[in-house]
């Protein structure tokens, strides 16, 4: 029997396009996972947070994530990337007033639609690939990355980004499944 092998190249741009518009199609569905629109798995602690109570879940990762970057008293430039419709975002600014927050994500529903939320505070949604931004380098304090890395396998261009954007002292913080 013959085979025939996809070169890695011409595969990983099929699932980009299969994953691009996945969300662009299933993004407003979330909103029955979560009314804030949070696009991950929740954190769960015992007798904090209740699993029939999924946004109490959800925001608990978003507290969990954020905390540990150790946002000071001053202004802090946090990207989101990977950012789906910017709940991360919108908890950081919620939480911390200083920071100034930009999220990327490949999905024009959700650049449209998570900008729409974000209208009137200090964040904004670009659709850019986080494995080569337009940022300049050194120009964030803070990153963050939760359930998005999966999507490229957690590729070493992914982290190598996330390296040049941050300022040295910066921080990272990742939520995913390997
Ligand atoms: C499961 S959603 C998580 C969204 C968000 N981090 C959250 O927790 O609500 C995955 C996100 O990763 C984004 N994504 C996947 N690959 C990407 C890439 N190469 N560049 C930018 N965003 C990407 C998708 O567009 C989507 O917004």
């Amino acid at each position: 029997m013959k085979t025939q092998s996809i070169p890695y190249s011409d595969f990983a741009e099929q699932n980009r396009i299969e994953m691009v518009d996945f969300y662009n199609e299933a993004t407003e569905d979330y909103e029955f996972w979560s009314n804030d629109y949070n696009m991950h798995f929740g954190y769960f602690i015992p007798f904090k947070t209740n699993p029939f109570k999924r946004d109490s879940m959800l925001n608990e990762m978003n507290n969990q994530v954020t905390k540990r970057l150790n946002i000071g008293k001053t202004k802090n430039r946090l990207i989101d990337l990977g950012c789906g419709m910017g709940a991360t975002m919108r908890y950081a600014l919620k939480h911390y007033k200083n920071v100034v927050a930009y999220g990327v994500t490949l999905s024009y529903f959700q650049v449209k639609k998570g900008n729409e939320l974000l209208e009137g505070k200090n964040g904004i949604i670009l659709k850019e690939n986080y494995n080569n931004t337009s940022f300049q380098s050194d120009s964030f304090d803070s990153a963050v990355a939760i359930e998005s890395f999966c999507h490229s396998g957690h590729n070493f261009n992914s982290l190598k980004e996330m390296h040049r954007l941050l300022k040295p002292g910066g921080r990272f913080v990742m939520a995913d499944a390997f």
